[in-house]
């Protein structure tokens, strides 16, 4: 067995993140966790609040608290709401730990010690009204390249092209409004990636398993223009991890922070460091350290396309350029956008659905399966609520609630609620089983690939065959002339429920546990061998006719809901 450590891309802690946020990183991440750890693998499921920069500054100053505060206060509510929907971090971490504070500071001596930290005096924008400098999202104005008229200092949202303040057009400061900006000197620290282009382009061409997705982004930025320019990794903010030397004072860099994107992804070990100092491991260092046994493990990343150039050059940049013996990524699965209804999710005009909302209206298992199953992998996916209605009426109610809710009842008015012993499995029960062998290794190879749509296809597939075998067998009608056979028809029916129960859990895990408590089984581990599966529910063993296990969406639900998120946040 392998050990797998899975990182999801950590969440900017300026709020309740909406579906399409959830989708490109933290569920995906999960159903991967889940579905190795019924594997037998040894798993560390790692993800955390992203803490720092402008984005945590402003949303707190809005709020009218303290930075810390309102990050603490934030930091509880994400994990209140992760755990909702489900989702099995071995740990969700902090980025203002004490623990990231000083792995980044040391990453930066340690860059430092290889000559590959610049110190550069550069001009900074500068307003007069607010007595401050004003990187990154303290800045707003009209975008250089497509002419949109909010830009960010960082990046623009509308054609997501990564900015430096200078560029922007007509600027103003986002804290007072001000154009009142001028131009001032101020020291920083950059990280001269521009020195490890071959290092990372060697690196990424040994990738050849990874999506295209993945690679084509990191070569953009290798390849294009002003690719790998060297990065500031400093700015001029009160919030964030001072800027240190290792453990020594950074002369000239009194007062200033780590750039957020520098110290956000360190995080991800500091996170096993958390973990270990939370109590719930023993040995970070086994996962993180390839001197200390780290070679073994399998690392997977999950995140967003926004995100890739960070994952695939910025931060195996700070890792190779250490010089020491870091684990390095070895798998990156990202994702495109999911749109909502004809437009985008916005979190600030508050279009789409959010996470908190998502919960209040439905069980996490809803939207696990739709968002899943129609995972942004290939292009972009658009959330529609007819789309979402049709496919959860169609998926969950009608092929996998029908089909249990069927055999179960049918069972308790002829036989009793119990396993029926009589009869002989004949050709069709031979035929099924043959079936679900072969698709349930298609779905295994799926889930070890990683192809979300595809494993939901399968398994979508493995419902369907219960229930064209309870179509085409009918033993409602066998019952009147065969009671024997039908019995046996009865006994493999109940036995897919278990099945069912185990391949579906890392999809839906609330759902999953309802079909084993009410078949009366402990987890029955996984099917490594369909034909031994279905012969775990033996005759005279009692069930329970389960509750339902998926309500229908109505059309009146469905147009209330469509309402209620199409604009503004209440
Ligand atoms: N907070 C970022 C976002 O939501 C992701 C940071 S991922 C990490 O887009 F690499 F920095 F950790
Ligand atoms: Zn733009």
């Amino acid at each position: 067995m392998t050990r797998h450590l899975i990182t999801s891309a950590i969440p900017y802690i300026n709020g309740i993140k909406h579906l399409g946020n959830l989708v490109g990183s933290q569920l995906p991440a999960d159903l991967y966790a889940r579905y190795l750890r019924a594997r037998g693998h040894e798993v560390l499921f790692l993800c955390a609040t992203d803490e720092h920069g402008t984005p945590a500054e402003l949303a707190a100053a809005k709020a009218g608290q303290p930075v810390a505060e309102y990050c603490a206060e934030m930091h509880d509510v994400q994990a209140k709401i992760a755990s909702g929907f489900g989702l099995s971090f071995d740990h969700f971490g902090r980025s203002s730990s004490a623990q990231n504070q000083r792995l980044t500071q040391h990453f930066a001596g340690a860059l430092a010690d290889q000559g590959l930290i610049e110190e550069v005096v550069e001009e900074q924008v500068y307003s007069n009204a607010d007595g401050r400098f004003l990187p990154d999202r303290y800045i707003e104005g009209t975008c250089p390249n497509c002419g949109f008229d909010s830009a960010r200092g960082d990046q623009c949202d509308n054609c997501t092209k990564q900015l430096d303040p200078v560029e922007l057009i007509n600027p103003r400061s986002t804290i007072s409004g001000s154009t009142d900006l001028e131009m001032r000197k101020t020291k920083h620290l950059f990280l001269r990636q521009s020195l490890m282009k071959d290092r990372l382009d060697a690196w990424i061409n040994e990738k050849t398993d990874w999506p295209v997705l993945t690679t084509s982004i990191a070569r953009k930025w290798l390849h294009d223009g002003d690719g790998l320019r060297d990065r500031g990794i400093t700015r001029d903010l009160d919030w964030g991890v001072p800027v240190k030397r290792g453990t020594e004072d950074w002369p000239g860099m009194e007062g200033k922070v780590f750039y957020v994107w520098f110290d956000a992804p360190i995080e991800y070990i500091a996170c096993a460091q958390e973990w270990v100092d939370a109590g719930k491991g023993t040995d970070w260092e086994r996962w993180w350290r390839t001197d200390k046994g780290a070679d073994d493990v399998r690392y997977t990343q999950f995140m967003g396309k926004d995100n890739v150039p960070f994952h695939t050059l910025s931060f195996p940049a700070t890792i190779m350029g250490s010089a020491e013996p870091w684990k390095l990524v070895d798998y990156i699965k990202s994702f495109n956008f999911l749109t909502y209804d004809g437009g985008q999710f916005s979190t600030s005009r508050g279009r789409g659905v959010f996470m908190d909302q998502a919960l209040e209206i439905l069980p996490a298992d809803y939207w696990r399966w739709w968002l899943l199953s129609h995972a942004p992998e290939t292009s972009d996916a658009e959330f529609t609520w007819e789309n979402f209605q049709s496919s959860t009426n169609k998926d969950l109610a009608d092929v996998l609630g029908n089909f249990i809710s069927r055999i179960t009842k049918f069972c308790r008015s002829k036989f009793g609620e119990m396993v029926p012993e009589a009869g002989q499995y004949g050709p069709a029960e031979e035929a099924l089983i043959a079936d679900l062998t072969a698709r349930v290794a298609r779905y295994q190879d799926h889930m070890d690939t990683m192809e979300v749509r595809k494993s939901a296809q399968e398994l979508r597939a493995i419902w369907a065959a219960g229930n064209e075998y309870l179509q085409a067998e009918a033993p409602w009608s066998t019952f009147k002339t065969d009671p024997d056979k039908a019995a046996a028809q009865v006994r493999l029916a109940l036995n897919l429920i278990p099945l069912y129960a185990v391949l579906s859990a890392p999809f839906i895990p609330t759902a999953s546990a309802s079909m084993l408590a009410a078949m009366r089984v402990q987890d029955p581990g996984w099917p490594d061998d369909v034909r031994a599966a279905l012969a775990g529910l033996a005759p005279g063993h009692a069930f329970d006719v389960p509750e339902v296990l998926f309500a229908k969406i109505s059309d009146e639900e469905r147009d209330a809901w469509s309402e209620r998120f199409a604009g503004i946040r209440d």
